[in-house]
């Protein structure tokens, strides 16, 4: 039976406080319900006590310092506090190994860790609720281990669900006070209810009440993860696809291509744009996590394996296309505009930016990395070092460049005046991987303009 009760009394725990764990944890607190964040990095902790994000997230660094002056969200290491806890949700990390499947390592030894405090918990039914994205089979696994260590048994001493997190790096906050869906599958329906009176409850208090689908175990809510961003990575490499074979077609131009296939009611433009790739923490590993599973289960995942691969070869494609250009990219100074793999975000895990960065240095240009997110800059740089030189600043990035190349579409690009390229550079030659600029607009200002998906014009 769920027990019914405020908001302020449930007792939160959430294990990994990164980009989802922090987000979640900062919301709840800010919005009234106590919670306790366990991560295993020391400074991480003492940052965010101090009310410090240690992450960008538009609005979170205001949200994190409410929730921690209010005292309503207390960072630790210790594991120990969570015996108080309702619900714990694992939020921690989950990336691939070097064959591509899933390290689900963290997620493990979270479930370790949690065993003490579960053993000791105070509190009803405590429910621990995977939202790290996990292959199908996981959550089981997680209840199993607990009970090993403990002798609790899953679905009577303690309950065990899935609850994958579906919000956006750029827009966490927002993601996180008004999702698409909650989704939800517990190994049994008290784990499943548990969890839905809580996000029930907190959505009603915030008046966003988004649509709560509890299924019917937490396999099939680990699956929905998987195959919505599966999906969404298709679309994405379906645009590059077919913007490949724009480029080839005198006057053809992948934007106004997807413009005509939206007219169809039955086809969503969201996800089809054309550019550099997908990069960030979930797409890349997620399909590459996905495919595994599939050759683990016989099942032959060539649909998934080409999702991957137009995407892991889309930067040597624009890399080829600048050589072209250029005629050779050997000493030749080309800027990348942007770093962090979408905008909005410090984030540069997987950045196609970077990714594009390596190739031209491999290939022996002399290459400038601008972002207008110091904190995205600093994350390049830490992971490149020094193949390429690095500056927030527009002129320098520009000064004397044979080429630049549009890597992230920051609004901050978008509103540049094209005179800035002309006037700055040795040679403007614009590369739009990223579709945000008018061609027409940019020629007309003397600016050398290519772009993804833009076939050449008619003789
Ligand atoms: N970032 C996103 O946009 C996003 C969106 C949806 C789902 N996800 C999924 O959510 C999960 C977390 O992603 P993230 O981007 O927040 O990761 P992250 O790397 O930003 O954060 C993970 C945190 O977990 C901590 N951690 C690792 N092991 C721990 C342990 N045993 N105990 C306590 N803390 C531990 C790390 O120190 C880190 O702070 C992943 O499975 C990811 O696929 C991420």
């Amino acid at each position: 039976m769920a027990i019914r009760r405020a908001l302020a009394e449930w007792r939160i725990g959430i294990v990994g406080l990164g980009y989802v764990g922090l987000t979640t944890a900062a919301v709840l607190a800010y919005h009234g319900v106590k919670v306790t964040g366990v991560d295993v990095d020391a400074a991480k902790v003492e940052a965010i006590n101090r009310g410090e994000a240690p992450i960008y997230e538009p609005g979170l660094n205001k949200l994190l310092r409410e929730a921690i002056e209010r005292g309503t969200l207390y960072a630790t290491t210790s594991y120990a506090p969570l015996r108080e806890a309702d619900i714990i949700f694992i939020t921690v990390g989950t990336p691939s190994l070097s064959d591509g499947s899933i390290n689900l390592g963290y997620v493990f030894d979270a479930a370790e860790k949690l065993a003490d405090a579960l053993a000791a918990s105070t509190a009803e039914y405590p429910v621990v609720a995977v939202k790290s994205t996990v292959v199908p089979g996981t959550t089981r696994r997680v209840a199993g281990i607990i009970e090993e260590q403990t002798g609790l048994h899953p679905g009577r001493d303690f309950g065990a669900a899935s609850n994958p997190e579906f919000l956006r790096e750029g827009r966490a906050v927002e993601d996180t006070l008004n999702p698409s869906r909650v989704v939800i599958g517990g190994i049994e329906p008290r784990s499943a209810s548990q969890l839905k009176e809580f996000w029930q409850s907190f959505y009603q208090r915030l008046g966003t009440n988004p649509p709560i689908l509890v299924v019917d175990n937490p396999e099939t809510a680990e699956m929905i993860k998987y195959a919505s961003n599966a999906f969404l990575a298709m679309k994405i490499s379906f645009a590059n696809m077919l913007a490949r074979i724009c480029e080839k077609i005198t006057g053809c131009d992948i934007v106004e291509v997807v413009k005509g296939m939206a007219r169809d009611p039955r086809i969503n433009p969201a996800f089809l744009g054309a550019g550099l790739g997908y990069g960030g923490s979930c797409f890349p590993k997620d399909v590459k996590a996905l495919t595994a599973h599939a050759r683990s289960l016989c099942v032959e995942p060539r649909l998934l394996e080409a999702i991957d691969w137009v995407n892991e070869t889309q930067p040597h494609h624009i890399a080829k296309r600048l050589e072209e250009l250029l005629n050779t990219l050997r000493g030749k100074t080309v800027t990348i505009l942007g770093a962090a793999f979408k905008p909005d975000t410090d984030d540069v895990r997987e950045s196609r930016a970077l990714a594009l960065a390596k190739i031209l240095a491999e290939r022996g240009a002399r290459v400038r990395i601008h972002d207008p997110n110091p904190k995205a800059l600093e994350n390049a740089k830490r992971t490149l070092g020094p193949i390429a030189e690095y500056t927030t600043s527009m002129e320098e990035a520009l000064r004397g460049a044979d080429a630049a190349v549009i890597a992230t579409d920051w609004e901050h690009y978008k509103s540049l005046n094209p005179a800035l390229y002309t006037r700055l550079m040795r040679r403007p030659l614009l590369f739009d991987a990223r579709r945000i600029y008018d061609p027409q607009t940019m020629k007309k200002a003397g600016v050398e303009y290519h772009a993804v998906g833009l076939g050449g014009d008619p003789k």
